[in-house]
């Protein structure tokens, strides 16, 4: 089987597919900011309107939001993987003779509650007690919930794609995003199990098994998926993921900016700040979450983290928790410049492909080069002369 590298890994390990994820000029890639969803779901409702209404697709939800840590659609769907891995051991590793990767297929029962333990929270509440923070700066919540809103990655190791027997899975060329023909598919469903987050899905009135398609017609079109342009709650940056920094200007359009993504900004700069989910399933996830600062470190680490022994120069701490908490204050007080590419996040249909954030005005561009945001991110405060008038 090939090896690939890994850099959410920081290691080699098997994958069995040949592919050029690095040299692709544009990936689909999303950064998802935890702390500010609502769990109000009119990204589920705005993905399902517009793509899973038909018949077959009942319970179908491409796009699900789930409460942290008791929620799960499909129940439990990441425990139950987890659980059957062994230490350091990507999905590929742990594969059956036979088998792509090592999968779970989730039974009926566990897709019938996609909003199980919405809003329970983790943790003892004082019975009889009033409620009293007394909480010190770099302390986290004794009671705790946070909502993780999920969706298919368009992963740069899709383990859907190199599981299907039949080849009716691929990345699209000019942008990363995994689609499934369903001309080819004769539904074996080895997709459905093989995908560690749940997200393809089998259709018993085709007989033939579907998968997030990345909202690829507006992708073309210059503008971010439908969850991304309906977020009321502003959590989400839709962009080119592997825009780097020696990037030019889009389009050759000198107007704009050349250099990074503000999406490869927060999950690739130095300033790491936006991190993928499970990365130790090996699949790497091209969608990355701030995450929330009010929960405890070492769940997060689980989640957040390839949760290994091993050392890592690239990550911020000397362990994984302590990295994770310098990632959570960065995210409760950000930089000046992570500040200006908050700003970007539900500010225009326009999908962002280049920016720049000076003194106190952030400003975007489109991938023709059009300019489609610029305003200011910090207001001047001005201090009035005289006595402050006080109620009596
Ligand atoms: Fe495939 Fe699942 Fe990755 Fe989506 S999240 S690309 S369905 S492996
Ligand atoms: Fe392949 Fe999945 Fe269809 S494994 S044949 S795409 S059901």
């Amino acid at each position: 089987m090939p090896e690939t590298y890994n850099p959410q890994l920081g290691r080699e390990h098997s994958y069995p597919y040949e592919h050029r994820e690095e040299e692709r000029d544009w990936h689909w890639g999303m950064i998802i900011n935890i702390n500010r969803c609502i769990n109000c779901n009119t990204c589920s409702f705005a993905c399902k309107s517009t793509w899973t209404s038909g018949e077959g697709e009942e319970y179908m939800w491409w796009m699900n939001v789930e409460t942290e840590p008791y929620g799960g659609y499909p129940m439990g769907w990441d425990m139950r993987l987890l659980d059957d891995l062994g230490k350091d051991e990507t999905i590929f590793e742990a594969a059956e003779e036979g088998e792509a990767a090592k999968g779970y297929v989730a039974q009926k029962e566990e897709w019938e509650y996609p909003a199980l333990g919405d809003d329970q929270v983790h943790g003892e509440y004082p019975t009889g007690d009033v409620v009293e923070s007394d909480l010190e700066e770099d302390e986290y919540h004794d009671m705790w919930q946070f909502y993780l809103p999920r969706l298919c990655n368009h992963c740069k190791n899709p383990a859907c794609l190199a599981a299907c027997p039949r080849k009716a899975i691929y990345k699209r060329e000019e942008d990363g995003i995994v689609l499934l023909d369903q001309e080819r598919c004769r539904g074996y469903r080895k997709c459905v199990k093989s995908c560690p987050y749940h997200k393809p899905m089998y259709n018993p009135e085709t007989g033939v098994s579907e998968k997030p398609v990345g909202c690829f017609p507006r992708i073309e079109e210059g503008n971010v998926p439908r969850c991304v342009s309906s977020c009321i709650g502003k959590t989400r940056l839709h962009g080119n993921i592997n825009r780097g920094p020696d990037a030019g200007h889009p389009n050759g359009n000198t107007d704009a900016a050349a250099g990074r993504s503000p999406v490869n900004y927060l999950a690739k700069s130095d300033e790491k700040i936006a991190l993928p989910l499970y990365p130790q399933f090996g699949t790497r996830p091209q969608v990355f979450y701030m995450p929330p600062y009010h929960v405890p470190p070492e769940f997060l680490t689980q989640m957040f983290t390839p949760n290994t022994d091993e050392k890592r120069n690239d990550w911020p701490g000397s362990t994984f928790e302590e990295s994770i908490k310098i990632v959570q204050d960065r995210v409760r007080n950000p930089s000046h410049h992570v500040l200006g590419i908050l700003q970007l996040f539900g500010a225009t249909t326009r999908l962002i492909e280049t920016y720049t954030v000076k003194e106190h005005r952030v400003k975007g561009w489109d991938r023709k080069g059009n300019k489609v945001v610029d305003m200011p991110f910090e207001e001047e405060m001005e201090v009035r002369e005289g006595e402050m008038w006080t109620n009596q």
